[in-house]
C-alpha cells in the first residue's frame, strides 16, 4: 500500500526522501527466517592457485612471500585448489633435486621446508624471479591461447613449498592430479600419481585431491577424449588407491572439475556421476562470465551476465540432484573473464561486482564452495599481485570472509522501477559471529548499485529502529579502473608485511538509508537485528 501511494504522489514530481528522489529508493524485504538452505560450508569463500605457476617449478618459491602469507591467513578458514589446465602436463619426479630457489626455503638441518616461522624468500631471490616473471607469464598464456601445452616435471620440494604454504597460511591444499596419463585402453595410469602420494603420506600431508582439469576440453588440449563414464571409474580408482594409505583413507576426493555446462560438459557430467558419483565427496565444475579477449567494461556492469550465473547453477543442480541427489556442488575454479582475465578489469575496482554478486548469487543459489581463480600467478585476476600486492578484490573478499556468515537469508526490494529491470543487487546472510563486533541475531546485508546516480535502501520497518554498522567499499584513484579501494574513505592497505589493517566499520543512527554512491558496492551489519535464523 505504501509503494502505491508514493507512486502516486511520485507522479505528481514532488515528493523526495532527504536528498535522493523515491526513484532512487529501494524498499527492502528482509525475511528475518532462513532460506531454509543448509549452512554454507565454513570455506566457502576459497581460493585457487594455478598449476601453471609450476611450468618452472622455481617459480613455486614465491609462495615463501611472508606478504602472501599474511594476506591469505586473512582468508583462512578456505581450501586452496593447486590445479587448473597445466594440472593434467605435471608429472612428479621423486628423484630430480630442487631448484636453486626451491632449496633457497629448504632446511637441511631437518630436512623439511623451513618452519611457519621463517617465512623468508630472501630479497634477492624474489627480485630475481620477479624480473624473469613477467616472461614467464606471456608464455604460460601464450600456451592457453594456443591451446599447446608441454610436459613440467615437478619435484618433492615443490609439494613441500606448496603444502607449506597452504598450512602456514591455514588453508587446507587440494592437489589436482594428472589425468592425462593413459594406458593404451584409455584407463587412468595411476602409477605417477602414486608415487606423489607415497611421497605426500611419507611426510604426513594433510590434503585432498582432485583428478584432471575441464576433462571436457581434453581433445583440445591434448587429442584424447574421454567419456564421462571412464572418468568416473578413474575417480572410483582413484578411491580405491587412497584407502590404502592410512593418512587418506578418509581424505577428500573433488571433481570432475567440467568447463562452462553447455551440452556436451552436461552430458559428461551426468555420464561421469553415474560411474563415479559415489566416490566424490562433492561435485566440481567451473564458471567465468565472459571471454578474456572480447569483453568490456560494461559487460562488468551488466545485470543480465550477472543473471547468466543463475541458469548455470539451476542445469548444474539439475543434474546433480538427478544423479548424486544431495550432494554438495562447488564452484571448483571461477573468476570474471576465462583466458586469463582482461588486464585493466579484472584487477581493478569494476571486477567487484561480477565477484560479489557471484558470492551472493551462489549461496542464494545453493552452491557449498566458490573457489576464486586466482590467489596469486599468471593472468590479471589474481587476488594479489606479482608485486605481493592486494587487489580491491582481495580487500573485497576479507571483508566477506569477516561478516558475512553460513546462514542465507531471504531478501527481496520493491522499487518504483520493474524490479527484473533494476540494477540494484542486495544479498543477506546471519552475520559471521566469529567476528568479536558481532552478536548471534545480527544481520549482514551486502549491496551493489550498477546505476550511474546515487541511490539508497530503506531497511524494512522491523530494522529502522537499528544501528547499522556500514562498510562502504569505493575506488580509489582511477574510479572504476583502480586497482586500490577505499573502505569508508580510507584506502586499504597492509600496516606491514606480518599485518593486515584493522576493517573498521562506519556506526549509522537507526533509521539512516544505506546510500550507496554511483557503480559502488558495501557491507553493512544491522546490529541487534534478533533476527530469528541467526539466533
Ligand atoms: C524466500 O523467498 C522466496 C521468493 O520470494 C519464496 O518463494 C520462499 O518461500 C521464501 N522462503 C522462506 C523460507 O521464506
Ligand atoms: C602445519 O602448521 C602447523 C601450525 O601452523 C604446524 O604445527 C604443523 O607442524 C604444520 N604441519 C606440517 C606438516 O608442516
Ligand atoms: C603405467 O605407467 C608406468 C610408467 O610409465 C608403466 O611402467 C606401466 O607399465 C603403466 N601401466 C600400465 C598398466 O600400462
Ligand atoms: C585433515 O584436514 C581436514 C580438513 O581441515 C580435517 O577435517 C581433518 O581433521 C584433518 N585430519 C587430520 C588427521 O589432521
Ligand atoms: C546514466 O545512464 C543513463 C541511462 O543509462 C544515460 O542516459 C546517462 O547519460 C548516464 N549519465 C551519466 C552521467 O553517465
Amino acid at each position: 500500500m505504501h509503494y502505491l501511494v508514493c507512486a502516486v504522489i511520485l507522479a505528481a514530481g514532488v515528493l523526495k526522501t532527504g536528498s535522493y528522489s523515491l526513484e532512487n529508493t529501494v524498499e527492502l524485504d528482509l525475511q528475518l527466517t532462513a532460506s531454509g538452505r543448509p549452512p554454507l560450508n565454513p570455506r566457502f569463500l576459497s581460493v585457487t592457485i594455478d598449476a601453471s605457476l609450476a611450468s618452472e617449478p622455481k617459480y613455486i618459491a614465491f609462495l615463501g612471500s611472508q606478504k602472501l602469507i599474511t594476506l591469505t591467513r586473512g582468508l583462512s578458514p578456505a581450501f586452496l585448489r593447486f590445479g587448473g589446465t597445466k594440472s593434467d602436463f605435471l608429472f612428479f619426479d621423486p628423484a630430480k633435486n630442487a631448484s636453486a630457489e626451491e632449496d633457497i626455503l629448504w632446511d637441511k638441518s631437518t630436512n623439511q621446508a623451513n618452519s611457519c616461522k621463517e617465512n623468508k624468500i630472501p630479497s634477492m631471490v624474489q627480485q630475481k624471479l620477479q624480473a624473469y616473471w613477467p616472461l614467464q607469464e606471456q608464455i604460460i598464456l601464450k600456451e592457453n591461447f594456443l591451446g599447446t601445452y608441454k610436459n613440467s616435471t615437478i619435484t618433492k620440494e615443490t609439494i613441500d613449498l606448496l603444502y607449506r604454504f597452504a598450512n602456514c597460511s591455514g588453508l587446507h591444499l587440494i592437489f589436482g592430479l594428472n589425468a592425462l596419463v593413459r594406458n593404451t585402453q584409455e584407463q587412468w595410469n595411476s602409477s605417477n600419481a602414486k608415487l606423489l602420494i607415497d611421497y605426500c603420506a611419507s611426510k604426513k600431508y594433510n590434503l585432498s585431491w582432485e583428478l584432471g582439469n575441464e576433462p571436457n576440453s581434453f581433445r583440445k588440449k591434448s587429442g584424447l577424449h574421454i567419456d564421462g563414464l571412464q572418468l568416473g571409474k578413474d575417480f572410483v580408482r582413484l578411491h580405491n588407491l587412497l584407502s590404502t594409505y592410512s593418512t587418506y583413507k578418509n581424505s577428500g576426493v573433488f571433481g570432475p572439475d567440467i568447463g562452462q555446462p553447455k551440452k556436451q560438459s552436461q552430458k559428461m557430467l551426468m555420464r561421469f556421476l553415474k560411474s563415479g558419483g559415489k566416490v566424490i565427496n562433492s561435485v566440481t565444475w567451473h564458471h567465468y562470465y565472459v571471454d578474456g579477449r572480447s569483453t568490456s567494461k560494461k559487460d562488468f556492469l551488466n545485470p543480465r551476465i550477472l543473471d547468466s550465473l543463475a541458469s548455470e547453477i539451476q542445469i548444474v543442480l539439475q543434474i546433480v540432484s538427478e544423479t548424486v541427489p544431495g550432494k554438495s556442488v562447488w564452484l571448483g575454479e571461477t573468476s570474471s573473464a576465462y583466458g586469463g582475465g582482461r588486464p585493466g578489469l579484472s584487477n581493478t575496482y569494476i571486477d567487484g561486482f561480477m565477484w560479489l554478486d557471484k558470492l551472493g548469487m551462489s549461496a542464494k543459489l545453493g552452491i557449498d564452495v566458490v573457489m576464486r581463480q586466482a590467489l596469486f600467478g599468471a593472468g590479471s585476476y589474481n587476488l594479489v599481485d606479482s608485486n605481493f600486492e592486494p587487489l580491491p578484490d582481495y580487500w573485497l573478499s576479507l571483508l566477506f570472509k569477516k561478516l558475512v556468515g553460513a546462514i542465507v537469508l531471504n531478501v527481496s526490494f520493491k522499487t518504483l522501477q520493474d524490479v527484473s529491470e533494476t540494477k540494484i543487487r542486495v544479498y543477506a546472510h546471519c552475520t559471521n559471529i566469529k567476528n568479536p563486533k558481532y552478536r548471534r541475531g545480527d544481520v549482514t546485508l551486502f549491496a551493489m548499485n550498477l546505476y550511474n546516480d546515487t541511490q539508497q535502501i530503506q531497511l524494512p520497518r522491523s530494522l529502522s529502529g537499528k544501528f547499522t554498522d556500514e562498510y562502504l567499499l569505493l575506488p580509489g584513484n582511477g574510479g572504476l579502473f583502480s586497482e586500490t579501494v577505499l573502505l569508508n574513505g580510507n584506502v586499504l592497505k597492509m600496516v606491514d608485511d606480518k599485518v593486515l589493517p584493522a576493517l573498521n566499520g562506519k556506526e549509522q543512527p537507526p533509521g539512516t538509508p544505506l546510500v550507496l554512491p554511483p557503480q559502488s558496492f558495501g557491507f553493512y551489519v544491522v546490529k541487534e537485528a534478533k533476527a530469528s535464523a541467526c539466533l
